[in-house]
C-alpha cells in the first residue's frame, strides 16, 4: 500500500465516530501478513508507476484530491484570502498547511461556496472554544482560534436555497451550534415555499430545515437561544465573486465584490446568470470552498486535465492495461465517506472480474514489494512501515490524553520521522 498525505476533513467529534471504522478496517488490512505498507513514499518522484508495474501484476491509484479549484478573481492573493483545503490542512495539523497561520482579527468571515466542507469551516470558525478544546484540532489552531475576533459567517452561493451543495446532517450540526444565530435574507428564498412539494426527497428535507431556520419565527426556548448568542452564521445565496479587495493601508482583505444572479433553468442544474448588478460586502477574511481537485502522479499515467481525473471504466484506468483507480480520483470530489467506500469496492470487483476473465494476466510471477524495497534503498528513500506509523499514533494519542483531546498531532514530517525510527 503506498500512501500520499491522508487529508481527513473535519475534527468535529460527531465525524470521529466515523472515521473510527474507517479506522479500523484500514487497520486491520495493514496489518494483513500480505499487505506491505510503505510510508513516506512520493509516488512518481521517489518510484514511478512503471516500476510499480513492473513489480506487481495490478496497481491501484487511490490518491485523492490534493488539489483546489481556484476562484480565479482579482485579489484572491491577498492577506486573508485562503483555499479551504490549505485552512482544512492548518486546523488538521497537515505538515504543509503549517505555516498558514491564518489572520483572524477582523469580525466578518465570508466563505465561498456552500457544500460539506464550506459548512466545516463555518463550525471551526463559530464553536465555542470548549468544544473544539475535546477535538483533535491541533493546538496552534486552538490559540488562534482563542484570539479570533471572527463573529459573523456568510456562506456564499453562486445559485439559490435549492441547489445548496451540503447535507442535511451537516446543515442540522450548523444551525445547533451553541451560540450562534442564523441570519438569512428573506428575498433569497421567495418561490421556495411553492417548489418545495415537486423536490425530490432528501433535497425537499434540507430545503424544509433551510426554510425553517432562514424563515420561520422560533419557539420560546429556540428564541431564548437565539437571544443569548454572541455569534452569527449566514447563507447568502445568488452571488458570485467577482474581486477582492485590500485595505488601503495594509494590504490585507477588506471586502469582496458578488455579482448578483438569477437562475435560469430549474432544480439540480439549474445554471447562475448574471443580472450585471453587483453589492460590496466588507468582510477580513475569505476562504474559498468551491471543491477539491485531483492533480496528475506521473507523466505515464492518462490524465484528463478538464475533469481532474483519470479516465476510467468503473476504475479501470482508459489505455493502462493493470492500471486501475478508485476514489475520488475515479469521479471526481464529490460524496461522503460511505459514497467513496461503493466507490472503492466496484473497483475491487472489476479487478476481480479481469482476474477471472484472463484480461489481466497474472500467468507469470511478479516480483512485488521485494523489488520495490531495494529501489527506495538504492535512491536512499527510507519508507515508513505501519509498525513505525503506529508508533507516531500511539504517540500522538497519549500526548492528546494529556489534555483531554483524542490526539495531539505531530506538526512536521522530521518529529514523525524521529518517532518513527525510535
Ligand atoms: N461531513 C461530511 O460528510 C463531509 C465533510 C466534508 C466534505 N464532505 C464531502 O466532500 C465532498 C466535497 O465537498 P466540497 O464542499 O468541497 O464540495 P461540494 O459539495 O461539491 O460543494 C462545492 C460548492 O462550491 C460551489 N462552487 C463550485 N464552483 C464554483 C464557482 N466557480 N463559483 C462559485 N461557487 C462554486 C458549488 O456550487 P454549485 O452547486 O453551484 O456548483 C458548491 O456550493 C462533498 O461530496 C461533501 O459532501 C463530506
Ligand atoms: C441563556 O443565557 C443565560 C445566562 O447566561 C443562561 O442561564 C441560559 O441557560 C441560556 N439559555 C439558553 C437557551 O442557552
Ligand atoms: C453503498 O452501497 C450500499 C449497498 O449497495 C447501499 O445500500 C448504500 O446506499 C450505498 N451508499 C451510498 C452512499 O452510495
Amino acid at each position: 500500500m503506498f500512501m500520499n498525505d491522508e487529508t481527513f476533513f473535519c475534527t468535529i467529534n460527531v465525524f470521529i465516530f466515523v472515521l473510527q471504522n474507517v479506522i479500523n478496517t484500514f487497520t486491520q488490512t495493514a496489518k494483513h501478513s500480505r499487505c506491505s505498507f510503505y510510508g513516506n513514499v512520493n509516488v512518481g518522484k521517489d518510484v514511478t508507476i512503471g516500476e510499480l508495474q513492473q513489480a506487481y501484476h495490478a496497481v491501484i491509484l487511490s490518491y485523492g484530491a490534493e488539489g483546489n479549484r481556484r476562484v480565479g478573481v482579482p485579489g484572491e492573493d491577498l492577506r486573508g484570502v485562503y483555499s479551504a483545503k490549505d485552512f482544512v490542512g492548518w486546523y488538521n495539523g497537515l505538515p504543509s498547511c503549517r505555516e498558514l497561520s491564518p489572520d483572524l482579527s477582523c469580525e466578518t468571515a465570508v466563505i465561498l461556496g456552500q457544500g460539506n466542507v464550506a459548512l466545516d469551516v463555518a463550525r471551526i470558525l463559530l464553536s465555542p472554544l470548549d468544544a473544539l478544546k475535546k477535538t483533535d484540532i491541533t493546538q496552534p489552531a486552538l490559540e488562534a482560534l482563542a484570539e479570533s475576533q471572527v463573529r459573523k459567517v456568510l456562506i456564499v452561493g453562486r445559485r439559490g436555497p435549492m441547489q445548496i451543495a451540503c447535507t442535511i446532517k451537516e446543515l442540522r450540526e450548523m444551525v445547533n451550534l451553541p451560540g450562534t444565530r442564523p441570519e438569512m435574507v428573506a428575498a433569497d428564498f421567495e418561490g421556495v415555499p411553492e417548489a418545495l412539494k415537486d423536490l425530490p426527497r432528501p433535497r425537499k428535507r434540507l430545503t424544509e430545515l433551510l426554510m425553517k431556520t432562514a424563515m420561520e419565527v422560533p419557539g420560546d426556548k429556540e428564541l431564548e437561544r437565539r437571544k443569548n448568542a454572541t455569534k452569527i452564521w449566514g447563507f447568502r445565496f445568488y452571488r458570485s465573486p467577482t474581486e477582492i479587495f485590500a485595505d488601503p493601508s495594509h494590504s490585507r482583505t477588506a471586502s469582496i465584490r458578488l455579482a448578483v444572479n438569477r437562475l435560469e433553468g430549474s432544480g439540480e442544474r439549474a445554471q447562475a446568470v448574471l443580472t450585471g448588478e453587483v453589492e460590496d460586502v466588507s468582510c477580513g477574511l475569505v476562504i474559498s470552498s468551491i471543491g477539491y481537485k485531483s492533480l496528475p502522479i506521473d507523466p505515464s499515467v492518462p490524465f484528463d486535465s478538464r475533469r481532474a481525473i483519470v479516465p476510467n471504466s468503473v476504475g479501470r484506468v482508459h489505455q493502462a492495461a493493470g492500471l486501475y483507480c478508485s476514489g475520488w480520483l475515479k469521479t471526481g470530489p464529490t460524496g461522503v465517506i460511505a459514497t467513496t467506500m461503493n466507490n472503492s469496492f466496484d473497483t475491487a470487483r472489476s479487478l476481480l472480474e479481469d482476474v477471472d476473465s484472463g484480461t489481466l494476466d497474472i500467468s507469470t510471477g511478479k516480483p512485488g514489494s521485494q523489488i520495490v524495497s531495494m529501489l527506495l534503498e538504492e535512491r536512499g528513500v527510507k519508507p515508513v512501515t505501519f509498525s513505525d506509523w503506529e508508533k507516531i499514533d500511539s504517540l500522538e494519542m497519549r500526548k492528546g490524553e494529556a489534555c483531554g483531546k483524542p490526539r495531539e498531532k505531530l506538526l512536521t514530517v522530521e518529529e514523525m520521522l524521529k518517532v518513527a525510527r525510535t
